[in-house]
C-alpha cells in the first residue's frame, strides 16, 4: 500500500473509546486527526441556542453550511442535550451533505503538511472515505460504555445518574443505527475493536498492529 496519504477511518457508538484511540493514532504515526462528530454537535448546538425547531430543516441546513469553528469558541457541545440533538440533525440528509465536502476535503488534504488523517464518526467507512486505507469499528458493551461517560460527565455534573447515561446512550444508538441517511455501521471491510476488556494500551497495540500490516 502506498504510506501517501494514508486516511485511516474509525466509526463506532457513543464512549467505544474511538477518540481516545484516534487521537493516539494520529499522534503516533503525524496524522492530523478530525472528531467529525464535534461538527454534528455544532450544529446540534446551535439549534439548541439558536431556538430552531428539528423539524424547521431549511434552517437547520443553513447552520450546518454555514458552521465556522469560531462560533463554536466557549460553546460546550461535549454536554448530553448538545450529543441528543447531534444525533436528531444528524438524521437530516440534508445537513450530513451539507457536513460531507468539509469532512472529504480534510481526508484528502490534511493540514498542516501532515502525510494523512484519521477521521471518526459513524458513517466514515461507509459514506465520508469509503476508499481509507484501514478502517475500524470500535464498539464494547453499552453498560461500559455508559459508565467511562458517566465519569467523564461527573466531573462537571455530579447530579447525572449511571441509568441516565445509560438510557440516553442506548437511544442515541438506535437513533444513530436506524436512520435512512448514513445509519451507523461497520463498513464490511473495517476491523472490529472489542473494548469492552481492553485498555487505553490494549486497544492502541490492536490497532496499531493492523495499521502496521497494512502499511508493510
Ligand atoms: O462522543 P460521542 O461518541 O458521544 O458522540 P460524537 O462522536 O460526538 O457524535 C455525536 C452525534 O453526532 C452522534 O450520536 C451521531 O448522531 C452524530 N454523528 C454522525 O451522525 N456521523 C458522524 N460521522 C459523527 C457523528
Amino acid at each position: 500500500m502506498n504510506s501517501d496519504n494514508l486516511v485511516i477511518a474509525v466509526d463506532g457508538p457513543a464512549a467505544s473509546g474511538k477518540g481516545t484511540l484516534s487521537r493516539r493514532v494520529a499522534h503516533f504515526y503525524g496524522l492530523a486527526y478530525l472528531d467529525t462528530g464535534s461538527l454534528y454537535r455544532g450544529v446540534g448546538w446551535l439549534m439548541l441556542s439558536k431556538g430552531l425547531s428539528p423539524r424547521n430543516v431549511e434552517e437547520i441546513e443553513v447552520a450546518a453550511s454555514t458552521l465556522t469553528l469560531e462560533q463554536l469558541d466557549n460553546a460546550d457541545i461535549r454536554t448530553p442535550d448538545v450529543g441528543r440533538a447531534a444525533s436528531v440533525v444528524a438524521a437530516i440528509p440534508e445537513v450530513r451533505q451539507a457536513l460531507l465536502q468539509y469532512q472529504r476535503q480534510y481526508a484528502t488534504n490534511p493540514p498542516a503538511g501532515k502525510r494523512g488523517a484519521i477521521l471518526d464518526g459513524r458513517d466514515i467507512g461507509t459514506v465520508v472515505c469509503p476508499d481509507a486505507s484501514v478502517k475500524f469499528f470500535v464498539d464494547a458493551a453499552a453498560e461500559v460504555r455508559a459508565e467511562r461517560r458517566w465519569r467523564e460527565l461527573f466531573q462537571h455534573n455530579n447530579s447525572l445518574t449511571l441509568d441516565q447515561v445509560l438510557d440516553d446512550i442506548r437511544r442515541r444508538d438506535t437513533r444513530d443505527a436506524t436512520r435512512t441517511a448514513a445509519p451507523m455501521k461497520a463498513a464490511q471491510d473495517a476491523h472490529l475493536i472489542d473494548t469492552s476488556l481492553l485498555d487505553i494500551d490494549a486497544a492502541f497495540a490492536a490497532v496499531r498492529r493492523v495499521i502496521d500490516k497494512a502499511l508493510a
